[in-house]
């Protein structure tokens, strides 16, 4: 991990974005030009890191950063829109998740059509997430976030990548 917390959040936006081309390019590859390699890539995706993401934006961004803005800034509405856009991510990727396990397992159970609508309007919301949290959130962290605030962050998002054994 970077030293810095904020730009590996910021990595990892960058990262989602990829993920984001090939979630679009899955959807215009139904029914018939399906990469599986490419499904089961997506798939790890979105068991791992983006959950791992969405963590440390809820149980460590932004706790933290709510604890640093003054009241005058007037954030309520910011945060309460970056945690139920989070509900909603989380929400669609359950949904993306069990489409994914029976385009593996088998085409023939998944509704191809709503799938490709489902995927749209899912990467489409996550691509203006994402840039509304690089314009907004990251350089209200950047200008708020106490040296301790990092050191704190950077602990949890690594407990979030730890592997049980
Ligand atoms: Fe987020
Ligand atoms: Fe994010």
């Amino acid at each position: 991990m970077t030293d810095d917390p904020l730009d590996f959040i910021l990595e990892d936006h960058a990262q989602q974005n990829d993920w984001c081309d090939s979630l679009e390019a899955i959807a215009d590859s139904l029914p018939v030009n399906i990469d599986y390699d490419l499904v089961e890539g997506c798939l790890a995706f979105l068991e791992g890191p983006l959950e791992a993401h969405l963590k440390d934006e809820d149980n460590g961004l932004l706790p933290l950063l709510k604890k640093r803005v003054l009241p005058e800034d007037n954030l309520d509405l910011l945060f309460k829109e970056i945690e139920q856009e989070h509900q909603m991510i989380e929400g669609a990727t359950i949904e993306i998740k069990e489409q994914l396990e029976a385009l593996l397992k088998n085409i023939k159970e998944v509704d191809t059509n709503a799938f490709g609508y489902l995927l749209r309007s899912f990467f489409e919301a996550h691509r203006r997430h994402i840039a509304w949290e690089n314009l907004v959130m990251i350089p209200l962290a950047k200008r708020r976030l106490t040296q301790d605030d990092l050191d704190e962050l950077k602990q949890i998002m690594l407990k979030h990548r730890e592997h049980p054994i």
